[in-house]
């Protein structure tokens, strides 16, 4: 069966959604929704779709595609995704999913209400490697479970460093640790704590990046508690430069440890420490690369999309649920709830719904 898709947000990841779409037979394209007529067109005739609209709502009514993609920035989630879920059509959006849990509840209940699925493209969610690592963990591989810690790529300033970025390391932590029930984190600036008055939005800090709403700080530390019973940590460490190889997820246990790193070089690579402890760097030689066979270097955003697909098939979960993405993102925001409280522990799902920084600036 092929799935028609209608596709909002024309820009850079939306071609690159465009390009692997292409080359699966299980989709069409069948109409093009983006605000600007110039990226309409061009992409309109990049990839020979000639339908197009404005407004996704529209292009619903119109066209009543199977699946709705949203691949514009975060701050334009929200809308074309409650407008393809509450007409019942299946999405897949980008990440991170929305600006704040108040966006991000709408959305999980528009696609309760109707029953249609809701993923959120954080791809490595599917990656074959970190699905191997939770088959090794659920296998006893390691021994238990002690902590998940997520690694980041740096690179990028704050909002796009802990809030685009944070959400994939956070997502990769769901699969292989579970989920968590509590967060306590640290934010620094500038080599103090964050104060209300560094609360700025993610373009005013940097603006080539992306808008990903109110940010504040350069570095910051977190711990979680997990539901199972065992720690997480991230860092976010402000680093200039890009490091590639840096960013995945460890998972270590009481009998051995595993390293997934998701680009970079090592895009999709697993590897494995039969015990608990590195030692000294010239024991390093002991981690094993794990054989993930002809899908060690998956394209992962073409298995989310075979994953989608299976889904509204009814063969298979719902990849990165709407709900995970939502923890997802809570884990990086509830670092700041946490900041606020004196780096005390808060609960997750976050009790404020709010942007935890909105409520920090509003009450001074
Ligand atoms: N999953 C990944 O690995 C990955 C990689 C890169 C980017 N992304 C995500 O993709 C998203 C888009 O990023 P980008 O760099 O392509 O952004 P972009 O600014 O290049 O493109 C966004 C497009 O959306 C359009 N747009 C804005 N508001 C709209 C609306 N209300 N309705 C329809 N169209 C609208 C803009 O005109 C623009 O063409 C972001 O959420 C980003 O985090 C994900």
């Amino acid at each position: 069966m092929t799935l028609r898709i209608g596709f909002v947000g024309c820009g850079g990841m939306g071609k690159q959604h465009l390009r692997i779409l292409r080359e699966l037979d299980q989709f069409k394209v069948v109409a093009l929704s983006d605000v600007s007529t110039d990226a309409l067109a061009a992409c309109g005739e990049e990839f020979g779709v000639a339908d197009h609209f404005s407004d996704c709502g529209q292009m619903c009514d119109a066209v009543r595609p199977d699946l709705v993609v949203v691949a514009t920035q975060t701050r334009h989630h929200h809308g074309p995704s409650l407008a393809a879920l509450e007409r019942g059509i299946h999405v897949l959006c980008e990440k991170p999913m929305a600006i704040d849990p108040v966006e991000a509840d709408d959305m999980v209940a528009a696609a309760t209400a109707s029953g249609a699925n809701l993923s959120i493209n954080q791809q490595n969610h599917v990656n074959p490697a970190v699905r191997r690592a939770r088959e090794m963990i659920d296998a006893g591989d390691i021994g238990e479970v002690v902590l998940v810690r997520g690694r980041n790529k740096h690179g990028r300033k704050s909002g796009n460093e802990f809030t685009e970025m944070g959400t994939h390391v956070t997502d990769i932590m769901l699969v292989v640790g579970g989920m968590p029930n509590w967060v306590a984190g640290t934010v620094m600036w500038e080599g103090r704590h964050v104060i209300p008055g560094d609360i700025m939005e993610a373009q005013q800090m940097s603006p080539k990046d992306r808008d990903s709403g109110p940010v504040a700080g350069e570095r910051a530390i977190a711990h979680y508690g997990f539901e199972a019973g065992h720690l997480g940590e991230i860092h976010f460490l402000g680093y200039e430069a890009l490091q590639g190889t840096n960013y995945g997820v460890d998972v270590l246990g009481t009998e051995g440890q595993l390293a997934i790193r998701v680009s970079g070089e090592m895009a999709g690579g697993l590897w494995h420490l039969p015990r608990a402890m590195e030692g000294t760097p010239a024991d390093l030689g002991d981690w094993a690369a794990v054989d993930l066979g002809e899908n060690a270097q998956g394209k992962t955003v073409a298995t989310m999309y075979q994953a989608v697909a299976a889904a509204i098939a009814g063969d298979g979960p719902v990849p990165a649920s709407g709900e995970q993405g939502r923890m997802a993102m809570e884990m990086v925001l509830g670092i700041y709830a946490s900041h606020k409280e004196g780096g005390q522990r808060v609960d997750l799902p976050l009790a404020d719904r709010r942007h935890p920084l909105d409520a920090w600036r509003s009450e001074g």
